[in-house]
């Protein structure tokens, strides 16, 4: 690790983990711990725990958990440094010299950079003479210059070198230019300008960073936009774009547009809380990101069927972490940014109307459905209304549920009692099927069939239950830790896991450190991380820690003696003789 640990103790010891969480969920305290919905999936009951005292967070329904830098890590979607980073500029502390310029960091640094420079070498070029069409391309799709300015938007020459050129002689490497996937690489291997001859859109995160570009082609040549590849600092599945300006502006609801130019046209005629995804369908990491934001979305798609199939698709990723959902329909086939345009002066309190308009996605899921069936056929009838009642079924509000239902009995003539029995028939199977999958889930978890992690324990289960025992011990109990350290040798752990913990803890304590969540963080990967604070949380703390240690060194030295099947198949008479006599010997 390139970070003095001294630092690190430093800054978890600065940055509270139970203040750090709050500020992306509700705490509640719960005995010694704090609890909260989780905020890296969706539940409605909280199982996410933060431990003030053992400085670390666990999530009982996904199994996320680790320091507060791992919780940084996930929640600001950082790498180690820069979640270290992060932590250090909320509690004021400058990171040590030598850990700035290091490795991945250091190059995303410089991609960030770049990209900077190359926002603003494109923003220029619209003010020369070869860039005047692009700017009265803007003009004329009625952009202010408050708003070209707002957005940064820019053009691209067509020369294919000069971005290049430019950033070359800004100090930036070919090296660093093709990363930052700003200039691709030719045959002959020298690197030329990605973006030629179009309109530039930056892409920007929320700690304002250039992180990405769409460039849109002004003619009719295919493909109309071009974007960054993903690159060590870009992904476009979990990123949006205009969340840096929307996320202010929310109050409560974003507004969700397909494309680059529908953004700047909504926030241009006052909805700022208007963002787009980045060429790609709506993924549930950019759900989970809305949702921090806002608890509804106005899904305001094309008008034509590509949008409608969008919006569908939309409304199951936005439902599946709970958000509440309404559907803006633009109308005459029109996308948003047309429809304001072509309503000049009232294209904004037209829009407003729309807004206001929206309903729920009930009804345009009811909608969608109708389509499917004849509905002048009793049988295509029978399927429709058991479809719809699915729907129906998933509605919070009973009102709303009933005025449906009336709705529905009047449209095909059915008694209303009829179908809200249909319904509940189905809600009924439903709540069953959850129970039986909860307990299922429970049972594979106790049996640890699906440890992903530490796959061995399902073989091992009674001593992976007292590693993990006293893997807890040490990290809750310093002096406990000790006398654990003492009597027993990394080698007697048996599932590798386990081992590569306990070796990790103990040699960390022996050069003079404490047994923490930190010091485990820098060498396991989130999910690894997340293994070890399930371990934490899911045991009590124990009264006696000294007897429970003594306890747990037993089950481990007797499994140790223990041999698997393949073993005994292996062995010859002689060890098996000698294991026989050291089990008597144990029985006296
Ligand atoms: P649209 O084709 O609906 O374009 O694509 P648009 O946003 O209305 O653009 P204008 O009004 O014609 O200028 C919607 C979004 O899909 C992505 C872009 O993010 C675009 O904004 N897209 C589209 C691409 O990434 N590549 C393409 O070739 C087309
Ligand atoms: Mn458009």
């Amino acid at each position: 690790m390139p970070i003095p640990e001294e630092f690190i103790q430093e800054l978890k010891s600065r940055n509270d983990i139970v203040d750090v969480v709050a500020a992306y969920v509700n705490l509640k305290r719960s005995g010694r711990n704090m609890v909260g919905l989780c905020p890296f999936h969706n539940e409605k009951t909280p199982s996410f725990n933060v431990s003030r005292e053992n400085e670390f967070f666990y999530c009982f329904g996904c199994g996320a958990g680790g320091d507060v830098i791992t919780f940084i890590k996930k929640a600001e979607n950082l790498d180690y440094i820069d979640a270290v980073k992060f932590l250090a500029q909320r509690a004021g502390m400058s990171m040590p010299e030598d850990s700035r310029d290091s490795g991945l960091a250091h190059l995303k640094n410089r991609i960030y950079e770049a990209n900077r420079e190359a926002a603003r070498f494109y923003h220029k070029q619209l003010y020369t003479p070869e860039g005047k069409q692009a700017l009265d391309y803007l003009r004329k799709r009625n952009l202010s210059e408050k708003t070209i300015i707002h957005f940064g938007l820019g053009y691209s020459p067509p020369s294919r070198f000069e971005l290049v050129n430019h950033l070359k002689s800004k100090g930036f490497t070919n090296q660093e230019i093709i990363q930052a996937n700003l200039a691709n690489l030719s045959k002959k291997g020298y690197p030329f300008d990605r973006f030629s001859d179009r309109v530039m859109f930056p892409i920007i995160d929320l700690r304002g960073n250039v992180i990405a570009f769409g460039g849109r082609i002004m003619s009719d040549i295919k493909p109309k936009y071009l974007n960054t590849s993903d690159t060590p600092v870009f992904n476009k599945s979990r990123n949006l774009f205009a969340l840096q300006f929307a996320k202010n502006k929310a109050k409560g609801q974003l507004i969700l547009v397909e494309g680059y130019m529908d953004v700047i046209a909504l926030h241009q005629a006052g909805f700022e809380n208007t963002v787009a995804t980045l060429g790609t369908s709506l993924t549930q990491e950019q759900a989970l990101i809305i949702k921090r934001y806002c608890d509804e979305v106005v899904i305001c798609y094309d008008a034509d069927e590509a949008g409608q199939k969008a919006t569908s698709r939309a409304i199951a990723i936005l439902r599946g972490v709970d958000l509440h959902i309404r559907v803006l329909r633009v109308p005459d086939g029109k996308d948003p940014d047309e429809y304001i345009k072509n309503h000049g002066e009232q294209g904004a309190a037209r829009f407003r109307m729309l807004l206001d308009k929206s309903s729920n996605d009930i009804q345009f899921r009811l909608d969608s459905l109708k389509k499917q069936y004849h509905l002048e056929l009793s049988d295509q009838r029978v399927e429709y209304l058991t479809e719809a009642v699915k729907v129906l079924a998933q509605l919070d509000s009973s009102i709303e549920q009933d005025v449906y239902l009336s709705e529905l009995s009047n449209e095909l003539n059915v008694e209303k009692q009829a179908v809200k029995m249909q319904m509940q028939k189905y809600q009924k199977r439903q709540f069953r099927d959850a129970r039986k999958k909860e307990q299922r889930d429970i049972y594979d978890a106790m049996t640890a069939k699906n440890d992903k992690i530490n796959s061995e324990k399902f073989y091992n289960l009674r001593a992976a239950n007292a590693e993990e025992g006293l893997i807890s011990l040490i990290m809750k109990n310093p002096d406990t830790a000790k006398q654990i350290f003492r009597q027993l040798s990394p080698g007697q752990f048996m599932t590798s896991f386990n081992r590569k913990v306990y070796e990790i803890l103990k040699k960390h304590s022996e050069s003079g450190g404490e047994c923490t969540m930190t010091c485990i963080s820098g060498e396991f990967s989130n999910e690894e991380t997340g293994s070890i604070a399930r371990i934490l949380a899911s045991r009590p703390r124990e009264n006696d820690p000294g007897r429970a240690a003594e306890e747990y060194i037993r089950i481990l030295t007797e499994e140790n003696e223990k041999m698997t099947p393949e073993q005994i198949a292996q062995a010859d008479t002689q060890t098996i003789m000698e294991q026989l006599r050291k089990l008597k010997e144990k029985k006296k």
